[in-house]
């Protein structure tokens, strides 16, 4: 995967801990979730319906859908719970700078 396919999608600082930020990269819906001293980003469309991940809690390094409770790791994107059974997409998030001013990227081109 070549550098150039990530995007700028927020500053460290303004990603508040455990609290999602949607945004849209070439289309696809994301999650971008601090969390744990990490950010992850998650695609944003609930694998049961179409519903938004990013309007779930987070809580144990997973997101939870909000309409049926299913909840989801960040790492890899798999349910841990019904009524889900597909998991969701992950994508490679990478961060440049130090501090609130670090800038987070995020790729969509390929899953991590
Ligand atoms: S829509 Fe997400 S668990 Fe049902």
């Amino acid at each position: 995967m070549s550098a150039d396919t990530f995007v700028r999608v927020a500053a460290l600082g303004d990603l508040e801990e455990d609290t999602p930020k949607r945004v849209e990269i070439d289309g696809t819906p994301v999650s971008v979730i601090r969390t744990e001293g990490e950010v992850f980003a998650i695609n944003d469309i609930c694998s049961h319906a179409n519903v938004s991940l990013s309007e779930g809690e987070v809580e144990d390094c997973s997101i939870e859908c909000w309409l049926h409770g299913s909840s989801f790791d960040l790492r890899t994107g798999k349910p841990n719970g019904l009524p889900a059974t597909r998991p969701v997409p992950v994508y490679p998030v990478k961060i440049e700078g130090e501090g609130p001013e670090a800038t987070v990227f995020v790729s969509v081109t390929q899953e991590s």
